[in-house]
């Protein structure tokens, strides 16, 4: 029932085909210390059939059972990213990592369950759309996938077409643009219609926050100033842009009582929008993402335009050195909630569709390997995330949010045996030289990590070590995601039922009028 106060948790399915056990289905990491995103405890853990079955010290385990040594590690949930492009068709052409090389860049960095973007085209339906990204994904992903939509144009198929995605295919998640004019944006009335019927099924209302209408009209003043190079993009999407939307779609999903999540949070004054509206109490979520977190827009005014190009996305980095800290403390203190990065790569080659007018530069940046990296060595490092709190902002949070907690985001009996050992004394220098992501430029480039995953176990097996990707193309599954995710709904349903409640007091009960009406058809 859509409007139950209590959602009941539906267990977590198993597999139901019996697989032969062999040493290849047993996993025993040994001698780690278990961190969750309340706690963390010396345990061992061992894991069968993909799934954890025992967490605890002298543990009794078959024999044959592959051990891997955690001695002196963290063990934790795997990182989930709630926000990739792979294989996206933008701007003329189409992102460089696939739900291959995409995931095996997760997998490489600690991240072993991403959720991508359904975005049709504008001849092409929804349903069309997700069936197309069902079938780019399912045979290439390394990793568990899930999918968000976006709702690019407004009408009664599109609604019908969100009913039926979050009713048979499992989607809970439904994006705007409030930027991208003429291409993905949406106007206030529909982002509305859009927000209502979110609420109606029980699904998250997610935005792309930025003032479309303005920036095209910005982006023209660039070019009379003969402004043409990738500055040209920053000078044109001032950060107010974003503060503005972040706050308008904060003000249409309070009136529409639906819940929010701000996809990439890149800025100061727009993560304040989203505070302000936390504080009152209002359901919303800010992500804030690698990129925002460990680069700056300094880089727009970089010499080289290759250089420069690389780093232009939307909204984009702000040219200020202690946007990434500040986004960093919300991370801490719970004001924003869980990390993506917006993996949306190009090369050199395809950015430079955009050489002579930035406008037309593929947006985008790297970052599904690099996430837990830049997030540990620039918040634990720097003392302002414990290790609890990286879980929870790199997994845990995200699973609750997007309704696939616990099976994902934490270490317990019955969750996916999806984790990472990680080495918080182990560094490395991010660079596109080595990196496992297929683009040719890394935006973090140079940044010493401290802090990394030296073993991923997907599924239970291990997919990632000493450097190796061991990563099996197709083995990912889809995961269905239920709307009405307790996380995000319990209060919503409550305050919907208090709300009725309230209306209906307010009805007045009165007699009918029966007086004399005028006669507008007759002249006054
Ligand atoms: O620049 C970006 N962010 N590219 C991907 C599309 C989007 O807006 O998320
Ligand atoms: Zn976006
Ligand atoms: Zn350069
Ligand atoms: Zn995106």
């Amino acid at each position: 029932n859509a409007r139950t106060l209590f959602t009941v948790i539906p267990p977590m399915p198993q597999d139901t085909v019996a697989r032969p056990h062999t040493s290849q289905q047993r996993l025993l990491i040994k001698g780690g210390r278990v961190v969750n995103d309340d706690g963390t405890t010396l345990a061992d853990v061992f894991i069968e059939d993909g799934v954890i079955k025992q967490i605890g010290l002298n543990l009794v385990v078959p024999a044959g059972t592959k051990t891997v040594d955690a001695s002196d590690k963290l063990v934790m949930p795997g990182g989930i990213d709630t926000h990739t492009h792979f294989e996206l068709p933008f701007m003329g052409t189409r992102s460089v990592d696939d739900f291959l090389t995409g995931t095996q860049a997760a997998i490489a960095g600690g991240t072993t369950t991403i959720l991508d973007f359904v975005i049709p085209s504008k001849e092409q339906s929804l349903a069309e759309a997700y069936t197309q990204w069902r079938e780019r994904a399912d045979a290439k992903v390394c990793c568990d996938y899930g999918l968000h939509a976006a709702i690019t144009t407004w009408n009664d198929q599109v609604a019908k077409d969100m009913e039926t995605l979050t009713k048979e295919k499992g989607i809970n998640s439904f994006k705007v643009f409030m930027a991208y004019k003429g291409v993905f944006m949406l106007q206030d009335d529909e982002i509305f219609q859009v927000f209502a019927k979110c609420r109606e099924l029980g699904a998250i209302a997610m935005v792309h926050a930025e003032n479309g209408s303005v920036i095209t009209e910005l982006e023209k003043e660039m070019s009379v100033l003969g402004i043409t190079g990738p500055e040209g993009h920053l000078l044109s999407r001032p950060e107010k842009l974003e503060a503005e939307a972040t706050n308008r779609a904060i003000t249409i999903a309070e009136e529409t009582r639906c819940p929010l999540y701000v996809v990439h949070v890149m800025s100061k004054t727009a993560a304040d929008k989203v505070t302000q509206a936390r504080l009152k109490g209002q359901v919303v979520f800010g992500e804030p993402i690698a990129a925002s977190l460990g680069a700056d827009g300094s880089q727009y005014f970089n010499k080289c335009w290759r250089h420069a190009a690389a780093h232009v996305m939307s909204p984009p980095l702000r040219d200020d050195a202690e946007t990434g800290p500040y986004l960093m403390d919300l991370l801490a203190n719970g004001t924003l909630s869980a990390t993506g990065t917006d993996h949306c790569t190009f090369n050199a080659n395809q950015k430079a569709l955009g050489k002579d007018d930035f406008r037309k530069i593929p947006n985008g940046v790297n970052g599904v390997e690099d996430r837990l990296a830049v997030i540990w060595t620039k918040g634990v490092e720097t003392g302002k995330l414990d290790v609890n709190q990286f879980v929870a902002v790199t997994s845990s949070n995200a699973a609750r949010i997007f309704n696939i907690y616990p099976k994902k985001g934490r270490i317990a009996v019955g969750s996916d045996g999806d984790c990472i050992i990680w080495d918080p004394k182990a560094s490395k220098t991010i660079s596109a030289a080595t990196h496992h992501q297929a683009c040719d430029f890394n935006i973090f480039e140079g940044l010493q990590c401290q802090g990394l995953p030296i073993v991923t176990i997907v599924a239970g097996k291990i997919a990632w070590e000493n450097g190796q990707l061991n990563a099996v193309q197709g083995s990912g599954k889809y995961l269905n995601t239920a709307c009405y995710a307790e996380y995000v709904y319990q209060k919503l349903n409550k305050r919907e039922e208090l709300r009725d409640q309230k209306m209906k007091e307010q009805k007045i009960e009165r007699e009918p009028y029966t007086g004399e009406v005028i006669d507008l058809s007759k002249p006054q």
